[in-house]
C-alpha cells in the first residue's frame, strides 16, 4: 500500500518526514518517482495523471490538494474512487483573513479613498458601525462557516445561503433558489464562497447583482467561473455595484488588456485568499488516513452527483 503525491515540492517533502515518522506502513512517494504502481492505494494531487486508472490500477482515494475539486474530470475518474476535498484548518483560516479583509476594506470605504488619494481628495465618508453593515456569504460550508463566524466577532449583521438549509446562531440562514432573492435583498456586502458546479458556474450575473440593495459590493474568493464578466462590468457600470473585489477569475492569470485590470471599482488578488498549509494539511491528511483504515467516512468526502 502506498501514496502517492504530486504537487509542490517543498510541502511533498515535508509530509515524506510526517509519513515516515508517523505513519510508516504507507510509503509516500513524490510523483513522477511512484514506484510500484499497482501497490498506490491514495493519490494527493491538484492534476492527476491523464490516464488515472492505467496509471494507478489500485487507486482507493483521490485527495485534491485544495479545497476546491472543480479542477478534476470526473468523468475520467473511475466510477469507484473516492474523491476527498482538503479541510484543514490553516487553509480555513487565510480564508478567514482574507474575507475579513476584504469585508473591513468595503465597509471602511476603502475603494473609495483610495480614488480619493489618486486625486488629492480629502474628503471623509459617514462611518457606520458594523452592526448596521449586512454581509451576506454564498455557500455554508468548511469556509463559509468559517468565515461567517469571524464576521460575527467583527460586529457585522450576518446571513449565510446554501444547497440545504443550516442553523447557526446568530446568522440569518437561507437556502435554495427559492429563498435567494430574499437573501440578496438584505446583503449590502455579498461574499462568495461556492464551490464552481454545474448549478453555481455563472451565478453571479445581472439577476443576482439586480437582487442586491443598490450600491452594494462584492467579494469572489471562490472561482472565476462564478462570474458572468459582462454582468459584473454593467452592474458596476450601472452603480447597481459600487465595487468588486476578486481573488479569482477564469482563465487564471487574467489576460492582459482584460477590463478588469485597470477598472476604477475593481479590486484584483491572484488567488491568493487561501492556500493548503503543509504543517496544518498534514494532520488533516493521516486523520483521514486513519478514517479510512478503520472504516469511517472521511472527512470532506466529495458528493460527485451534488459536484462538491
Ligand atoms: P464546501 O465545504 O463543500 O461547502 C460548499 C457550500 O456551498 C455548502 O454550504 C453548499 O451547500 C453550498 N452550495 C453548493 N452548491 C450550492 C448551490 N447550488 N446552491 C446553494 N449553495 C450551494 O466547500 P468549502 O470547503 O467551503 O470551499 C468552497 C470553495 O471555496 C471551494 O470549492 C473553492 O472553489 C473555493 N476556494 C477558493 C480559494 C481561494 O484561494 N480563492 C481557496 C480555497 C477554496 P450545503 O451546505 O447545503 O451542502
Ligand atoms: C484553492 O483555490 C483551493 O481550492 O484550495
Amino acid at each position: 500500500m502506498a501514496f502517492v503525491y504530486k504537487g509542490e515540492p517543498r510541502r511533498g517533502a515535508l509530509w515524506a518526514g510526517h509519513f515516515a515518522r508517523r505513519m510508516p506502513h504507507v510509503p509516500f512517494r513524490i510523483w513522477p518517482d511512484t514506484g510500484d504502481a499497482a501497490a498506490v492505494r491514495f493519490l494527493c494531487a491538484w492534476e492527476p495523471p491523464a490516464q488515472i486508472a492505467e496509471t494507478f490500477p489500485q487507486l482507493e482515494v483521490l485527495f485534491s490538494v485544495g479545497a476546491g475539486v472543480d479542477q478534476f474530470d470526473f468523468s475520467a475518474l473511475p466510477a469507484d474512487l473516492a474523491i476527498v476535498r482538503m479541510v484543514e484548518p490553516g487553509l480555513t483560516a487565510c480564508m478567514c483573513e482574507y474575507v475579513s479583509w476584504a469585508v473591513l476594506s468595503l465597509h471602511r470605504e476603502m475603494p473609495a479613498y483610495l480614488r480619493q488619494q489618486r486625486r488629492s481628495v480629502w474628503q471623509e465618508h459617514p462611518v457606520r458601525p458594523a452592526g448596521t453593515r449586512r454581509v451576506g456569504v454564498m455557500g455554508m460550508g468548511a469556509l463559509g462557516r468559517a468565515a461567517l463566524a469571524q464576521l460575527r466577532l467583527l460586529g457585522f449583521d450576518c446571513a449565510g445561503w446554501s444547497r440545504s438549509m443550516h442553523n447557526v446562531p446568530g446568522v440569518r440562514c437561507f437556502a435554495g433558489d427559492a429563498q435567494l432573492d430574499e437573501f440578496l435583498a438584505a446583503t449590502d456586502i455579498l461574499v462568495c464562497l461556492l464551490p464552481l458546479t454545474p448549478q453555481t458556474r455563472g451565478i453571479l450575473s445581472r439577476r443576482v447583482f439586480d437582487a442586491l440593495p443598490e450600491g452594494a459590493a462584492l467579494v469572489n474568493a471562490a472561482r472565476g467561473g462564478h462570474v458572468v464578466e459582462d454582468d459584473l462590468l454593467s452592474a458596476l457600470e450601472r452603480g447597481r455595484l459600487s465595487a468588486a473585489i476578486l481573488d479569482v477569475c477564469e482563465p487564471e492569470p487574467l489576460p492582459q488588456g482584460h477590463a478588469f485590470w485597470d477598472h476604477p471599482r475593481i479590486w484584483l488578488t491572484p488567488h491568493v485568499a487561501a492556500s493548503t498549509q503543509a504543517e496544518t494539511a498534514i494532520e488533516s491528511l493521516l486523520d483521514n488516513l486513519r478514517r479510512h483504515e478503520a472504516g469511517l467516512p472521511l472527512e470532506g468526502a466529495v458528493d460527485r452527483a451534488r459536484g462538491y
